[in-house]
């Protein structure tokens, strides 16, 4: 092909993608997720997964013990393509390493007598909340996007506008089950193996495979009343959101920011009943993106109070995947696109990743920010002021969260500061001149390491190993990573995450 049909093609996957999108993408999506709804909920109601669970699992032994009796040749990960994860990129050592598979996808047990829910990794939050709320249950953290899994936020990390609440995902989990690398079964938990089960969050796989994990469960309602308060000015904005997230009667607490000065705190509390003129049912397709309908709050200068299905409520990032999809469906919320085409949205994250071409690929690289910074709450206002010179992205996402001082990779630095802390969301396109994705990066994680912050996992790192190490706490990890002989099995969590190790 020559060198001007060649741009002309670009040009067209880059600029005509929606079509693609919108013809195949959303439909092979839809019935997608109808086909896994309805085998989850088959299988559910069958009982079937407990009695396959033990099997299940006695296969990943097997093919642990396979690994060690061919001596070891390379490291191993799970065999979930790169394409299938919620993560924007695809880890390069998918083709280097032995590829464990692991086939968990069921809930194994609803107790609610003892409060706890037992579920397999590849459960994702839309399967738990689909079985759980129905039943008058719900867990109390429940990271709203419905294709992210249970092993990932455990292997990674999870968050919620309740986090500031009950902590982070890790903080809900009361028990793992792990397949060890030299092919035995153990249970952890704060009080069986409890150096394991401190290590594991954020460990991204590099301790074990995770084969089950036990999370608390809270009585659920129907509704959340929420309050939605625009607020002006940094200083405000700052203040404001602080104080809503140390007020324990909120029960879920976030914040749009919109532009330095401009943003909306959103606080709820779970009820049964509603005033009917003030439901909002946000979450059927034809309603307007969740982050649009709450910057039309903002031309309001008073609080305004709307009741939202919990679910809903949970899942309301979900359509417009944050704020991803205005640049892959530019008019996405269209008010005809969404009464036509809106039951059908979104296209799944696994399949515009596996659909993606080089050009795509290479304009999200060096136009495209996918960050979420945790900071201590009270650099917020200053924290916000370095983003905002170092990208200008808006919307912000803005969600506090308490930070128990456990031992492990993430915990506060020093034992006497303050234990609430703040997740930056940063997902869109630099405004600023100057931004270089590496070098823009490398100046924030600074600025992150400074404040004893952390950066998520999913997102690019370009820090250096000594500088990853500054950031997470390793002592404990090392530790578990000699005494159970992981050099051989599995690389270092850097390895897997940093900007190098993956494509
Ligand atoms: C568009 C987008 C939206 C997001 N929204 C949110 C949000 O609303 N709230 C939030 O908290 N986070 C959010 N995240 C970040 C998310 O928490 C992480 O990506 C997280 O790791 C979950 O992703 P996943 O389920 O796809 O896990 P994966 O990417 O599949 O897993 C992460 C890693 O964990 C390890 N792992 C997974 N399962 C196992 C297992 N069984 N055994 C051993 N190791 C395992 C693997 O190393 C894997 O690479 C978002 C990310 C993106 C890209
Ligand atoms: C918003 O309300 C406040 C107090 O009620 C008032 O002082 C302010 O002038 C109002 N601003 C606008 C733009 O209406
Ligand atoms: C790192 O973790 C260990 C074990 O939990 C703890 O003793 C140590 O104080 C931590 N170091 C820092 C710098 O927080
Ligand atoms: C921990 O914080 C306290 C108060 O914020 C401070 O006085 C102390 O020097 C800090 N310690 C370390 C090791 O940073």
């Amino acid at each position: 092909m020559d060198k001007g049909c060649e741009n002309l093609t670009e040009y067209i996957l880059i600029n005509y993608r929606w079509v693609f999108v919108c013809l195949f993408l959303l439909p092979v999506s839809f019935f997608y997720d109808l086909w896994l709804y309805l085998r989850n909920w088959l299988v559910f109601q069958l009982t079937s997964a407990p009695k396959q669970h033990n099997k299940k699992v006695r296969d990943v032994q097997r093919q642990v013990r396979g690994w060690i009796k061919n001596g070891k040749k390379s490291q191993m990960c799970t065999a979930r393509p790169g394409w299938q994860t919620m993560c924007f990129r695809q880890g390069r050592y998918k083709n280097t390493m032995k590829n464990i598979k692991i086939d968990l996808v069921d809930i194994l047990e609803v107790d609610t007598e003892r409060q706890v829910v037992r579920v397999e990794p590849l459960v994702s939050m839309g399967q738990l909340t689909a079985t759980l709320n129905p039943l008058g249950w719900t867990i109390p953290v429940l990271p709203e996007i419905d294709d992210l899994t249970v092993g990932g936020l455990v292997m990674g990390t999870g968050i919620e506008s309740s986090s500031h609440r009950y902590g982070l995902f890790q903080h809900i989990c009361l028990s793992y089950e792990l397949v060890l690398c030299d092919g035995s079964v153990v249970k952890c938990s704060k009080d069986e193996n409890p150096d394991l089960f401190y290590a594991v969050p954020w460990s991204y796989g590099t301790l074990g495979f995770l084969t089950a994990a036990e999370i608390k469960l809270v009585p659920a309602k129907r509704f959340v009343k929420l309050t939605y308060k625009p607020v002006k000015g940094p200083d405000n904005i700052a203040n404001a959101f602080e104080r809503a997230s140390r007020d324990l009667k909120n029960e879920f607490v976030e914040g749009l920011c919109y532009s330095e000065n401009e943003a909306v705190i959103m606080t709820g509390v779970q009820v049964d009943q509603t005033e009917p003129e003030k439901l909002n049912e946000i979450g059927k397709w034809y309603k307007p993106w969740f982050f649009v309908h709450v910057r039309d709050m903002l031309k309001r200068n008073e609080s305004i109070i709307e009741y939202i299905p919990l679910r809903d409520y949970y899942h309301r990032h979900t359509r417009s995947i944050f704020w991803e999809l205005q640049d892959i469906i530019p008019f996405g919320n269209n008010v005809f696109f969404r009464y036509l085409f809106g039951w059908m949205v979104p296209p799944k994250v696994s399949l515009l990743k596996l659909t993606q071409t080089e050009a795509i690929k290479k304009l999200y690289e060096n136009n495209h920010v996918l960050q979420d910074m945790l900071v201590p709450i009270r650099t917020l206002k200053d924290s916000l002021k370095v983003f905002k010179e170092t990208f200008d992205i808006y919307p912000i996402w803005l969600c506090p969260f308490i930070l128990p001082n456990n031992p492990g990779m993430v915990q506060p630095k020093n034992e006497t500061d303050d234990k609430l802390y703040v997740d930056i969301g940063l997902y869109g396109t630099p405004k600023v001149k100057s931004f270089k994705p590496r070098e823009s990066m490398r100046k924030i994680e600074k600025y992150v390491t400074e404040v004893h912050g952390f950066q998520m996992l999913y997102a690019d790192t370009y820090t250096t190993k000594e500088e990853f190490r500054k950031m997470f706490n390793h002592t404990l990890y090392d530790k578990l990573r000699t005494k159970l002989e992981c050099r051989e099995a599995f690389s270092e969590v850097y390895d897997k995450v940093s900007r190098a190790a993956r494509s």
